[in-house]
């Protein structure tokens, strides 16, 4: 009962992988990943639908192969994956000869049992989709996915009895009511199984790309009919009875809302005529969009994962397609989303927590950090964390799951901001509670980052580590993220996980696929690899793209408005920052000047600031300010004054600091 066996759709190579086929990979990869976590011997098949006519057809115009250029794409495909970090146990194409051994035996069973008929087929055919499609299915006479008039045909085809599984399938629909989800998803099918179902064809005549019908060499298996049985020649229909036992039938096949009807009808209708058990559960998740419309190679509307992951690493992207999109729904992909969300869940939230927990471990307790006492109220926290989280998975409630992991991190921030650490370590008879503290914070970072493990593999096992975990990331399950208040962790240092860095330019975001700059550049990306250009594409008509707007430099002279302003850059070039005042003191022999030492989040600092004739050290102490962070050092009075405060000063009147209406933790950028 230990065993899971899931798998993606596989996808056609006529382009590159973008974000929305990437979205499917990481997705399944997310279950996949927290299966292992949750201690199930998991086995996770991906792969490549290569006879489709659109690949021989792509291949042909490029003057290749089609096998040849089904190569070469199988290695950019995978090349793609590996970079996501998408943990596939295996891999399978449909050129394949396992796979064609699995064709063949599925396609001798069907044929049996009698489901199997020779006739003529006239009518519209969508290359697009590789779909057969009738008149109703058209809008304004056009396929209404790529919005291209599909081809007509008339050809000898072999056909399948699909209508005689109806009610085999109602049954099972109504037996197992969560053979297919969402509820969405499987109203839509019932509805379309109750409506009748028609014969379909499975072969396709005059055709050379494909594998051979067993009955009628001269045909063509219909590529749909061929690509649904990877699933199982991938564990070794045909080919090796013993991995069949081990695997068959597959618990998951996560795949497009596009393509449910494929999965949910005609598929396990194939199984029910050969005599094989079903798989337990189909997924049908949504769509990518940018900007509204579902991303589509075909439509020109595309981004590609590695042009993301350029950036910041493939973590950040895998996080944002998890956590912002509701697996089951639509979701949007955009530049200026994608750069919030990595601002404030990873730079400011997530990597900001790792580096405080490790710099107040390293300054108050060397790095050591065990518990005295009982746990505070994080570990309270934790506890429902993980159990919302192991709900929300098992529901495949993806973005639940790393949402319940977040909670962690904003508790642990609170804590901070709330118990304050470095009041307490003032006081040396409060060294217990200093100690307990730091320790709560840092089993709660570590639970965090264990439940993030299947979102984000790589950053996640790095915040193990320096969280002092000893086992290695593969090792852990999920009963290691029970709260754990003993022992003794060595918290380590480490660079920036995450960088503040990524800003869009203005404009954009108007622009299809306009990766943003990073105004820093962590030590994991290659700053100078430029983003890749489809090979495959080239062809491919593209919707118009707006200018960007014109930068106020190159403004004509005329335009006064424009004239003595400054652009985004420019004022992206201040770094200001929330700080918290922690201590304050009057400079001795100046009117007007305060020391102060401030918490800027990931680390303290010494500023001087003009404000002694307005405020009493005393008031400051505790105080949210805004600062300028990336200021050069300056000495006043022989101090050296890293950073300057932020106050209004009107006209003859006293400065008045810069605050806010609720609280903002140390390190937010302000802009
Ligand atoms: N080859 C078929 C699937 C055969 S499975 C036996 C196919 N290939 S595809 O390349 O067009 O799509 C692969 C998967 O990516 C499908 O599940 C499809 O729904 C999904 N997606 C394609 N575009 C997508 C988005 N914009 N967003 C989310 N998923 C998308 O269909």
């Amino acid at each position: 009962m230990n065993r899971f066996y899931l798998t993606t759709a596989i996808d056609y190579v006529n382009s590159r992988p973008h974000l929305g086929t990437a979205y499917e990979k990481i997705a399944a990869d997310v279950v996949a990943r927290y299966r292992r976590l949750a201690g199930c011997d998991v086995h996770f098949v991906m792969g490549n639908d290569e006879h489709s006519q659109n690949v021989f057809r792509k291949a042909r115009e490029l003057g290749e192969e089609p096998l040849a250029y089904c190569d070469r794409m199988a290695a950019e495909f995978l090349d793609v994956w590996r970079r996501l970090d998408i943990s596939f146990d295996d891999f399978i194409r449909t050129t394949e000869p396992r796979h064609r051994a699995g064709v063949q035996e599925l396609i001798r069973r069907i044929t049996a049992a009698g489901d199997i008929y020779e006739g003529h087929y006239e009518g519209w055919y969508c290359v697009s989709c590789e779909a057969f499609k009738q008149e109703k299915d058209l809008v304004d006479g056009l396929c209404p996915i790529h919005r291209t008039k599909p081809d007509w045909i008339r050809e000898k085809n072999y056909f399948f009895r699909l209508s005689k599984y109806q009610d085999r399938l109602l049954k099972h629909f109504s037996d197992q009511p969560d053979f297919l989800t969402p509820e969405i998803r499987r109203n839509e099918i019932l509805r379309l199984i109750e409506g009748g179902l028609d014969d379909i064809s499975v072969s396709r005549a005059g055709q050379s790309w494909g594998i051979p019908m067993p009955q009628d060499p001269s045909s063509v298996v219909y590529v749909w009919f061929d690509a649904l049985i990877n699933y199982i020649s991938a564990v070794g229909l045909g080919t090796d009875d013993a991995l069949l036992a081990k695997w068959w039938p597959a618990d998951l096949h996560v795949i497009g809302k596009d393509i449910t009807r494929f999965h949910t009808v005609i598929w396990p209708a194939m199984l029910m005529s050969a005599g094989v058990a079903l798989p337990r559960q189909v997924f049908g998740h949504g769509w990518v969009h940018l900007k509204g419309e579902k991303m589509s190679k075909s439509l020109g509307t595309v981004v590609e994962p590695l042009e993301v992951i350029e950036l910041f690493g493939a973590d950040p992207l895998r996080l944002y397609l998890t956590k912002e999109i509701t697996f089951g729904s639509d979701g949007d992909f955009s530049w200026e989303r994608y750069e919030d969300r990595y601002n404030v869940d990873l730079a400011n939230n997530l990597g900001n927590l790792v580096s405080r927990i490790a710099a107040m471990a390293d300054k108050y307790r060397g790095g050591a950090v065990t518990p005295v006492g009982r746990s505070g109220r994080l570990a309270e926290l934790a506890r429902q964390a993980l159990e919302d989280y192991r709900n929300a998975m098992d529901a495949f409630a993806l973005e639940g799951g790393a949402a319940a992991a977040f909670r962690i991190v904003d508790g642990a921030n609170e804590f901070i901001a709330s118990s304050e650490p470095w009041a307490i370590a003032r006081d040396p008879a409060r060294a217990d509670e200093l100690s307990q503290v730091l320790f709560d914070v840092a089993e709660a970072v570590r639970i965090a980052a264990i439940l993030l493990l299947p979102v984000m593999p790589k950053s996640s096992a790095e915040i193990l580590r320096r969280m002092g975990e000893q086992r290695p990331a593969g090792a852990l399950r999920l009963d290691d993220a029970v709260w754990r208040n003993e022992g003794t962790r060595q918290v380590l240092k480490g660079d920036s996980l995450w960088p503040r860095a990524l800003t869009v330019p203005a404009g954009a975001a108007e622009v299809t696929g306009y990766p943003p700059q990073a105004t820093v550049t962590p030590a994991n990306s290659n700053k100078d690899r430029r983003p890749r250009v489809d090979e495959t594409s080239r062809t491919t008509p593209q919707p118009p793209v707006p200018a960007p707007a014109p930068a106020p430099a190159a403004a004509p002279a005329a335009a006064p408005a424009g004239a003595d302003r400054i652009s985004i850059d420019d004022f992206m070039k201040v770094d200001l920052r929330v700080a918290k005042v922690l201590t304050a003191e009057k400079v001795p022999n100046s009117r007007k000047l305060v020391k102060l030492s401030i918490d800027v989040g990931t680390e303290q600092r010494t500023l001087v600031a003009g404000i002694a004739d307005a405020y009493e050290p005393e008031q400051l102490v505790g105080r949210t300010i805004v600062m300028v962070f990336n200021l050069k050092p300056a000495k006043l009075m022989g101090i050296e004054s890293n950073g300057m405060v932020l106050a209004a000063s009107p006209d003859g009147g006293k400065p008045t600091l810069v605050g806010f209406d609720q609280d903002v933790p140390p390190g937010a950028r302000v802009r």
